[in-house]
């Protein structure tokens, strides 16, 4: 029974595995174009919901292309001031996480790259709840019992009672043994 401290520490392992795994996805920019002057990034946008802890990955050539989070004035404008860049971007292999949720402006800045159609905004939001576990099945009747005599009350309840600690007590020996 030394195995049983392993089980519990594998089910964890695999519940906080399941856990992380269910709310990251990274998006490559572009699918197979990357980042880069010619494709259209509105289609590309509209084609996932995108939930906090996503990544977006932003493939270029490095002097090429840089990447931009800007606000949405400067979305629209394509000319941002350091104020209106939240961050900026220039390995050639950006993985930008969307933390939070809210709508995200990503714009190159290259002169005359965004006019061209290097922008692309994503809106993102809370990643669903799982899905509701099934209720427990009820142990007991739903319909509830009439209540006993007085006289019998406490032969009543004291059985099932006494039935219970000794159960309990054998699983607390059973457990002081195992560890
Ligand atoms: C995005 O969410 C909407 C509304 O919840 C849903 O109708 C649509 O199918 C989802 N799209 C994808 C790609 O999951
Ligand atoms: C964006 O690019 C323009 C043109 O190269 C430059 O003048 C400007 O400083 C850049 N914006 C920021 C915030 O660095």
């Amino acid at each position: 029974m030394a195995s049983t401290p392993i089980l519990l520490l594998l089910l964890a392992t695999a519940a906080m595995a399941g856990l992380r795994h269910a709310g990251a996805t990274e998006y490559t920019v572009g699918d197979s174009d990357g980042w880069t002057i010619g494709p259209n990034y509105l289609p590309w946008s509209q084609k996932y919901n995108f939930t906090t802890g996503d990544t977006l990955a932003f493939n270029y050539v490095p002097r090429q292309h840089d990447v931009y989070r800007v606000t949405r004035d400067a979305f629209q404008t394509c000319e941002p001031t350091a104020g209106q860049t939240v961050r900026k971007w220039a390995s050639g292999r950006d993985v930008v996480d969307l933390a939070a949720t809210g709508d995200y402006y990503f714009i190159c800045n290259i002169t005359g790259h965004c006019l061209g159609g290097m922008k692309f905004s994503v809106a993102v939001g809370a990643p669903p709840p799982p899905p509701p576990s099934p209720p427990p099945p009820s142990a007991f009747p739903t319909t509830v019992p009439p209540p006993p005599s007085s006289g019998a009350c406490g032969r009543h309840l004291a059985l099932p009672d006494l039935a219970r600690i000794a159960g309990l007590a054998a699983i607390g020996l059973w457990i002081s043994l195992l560890s």
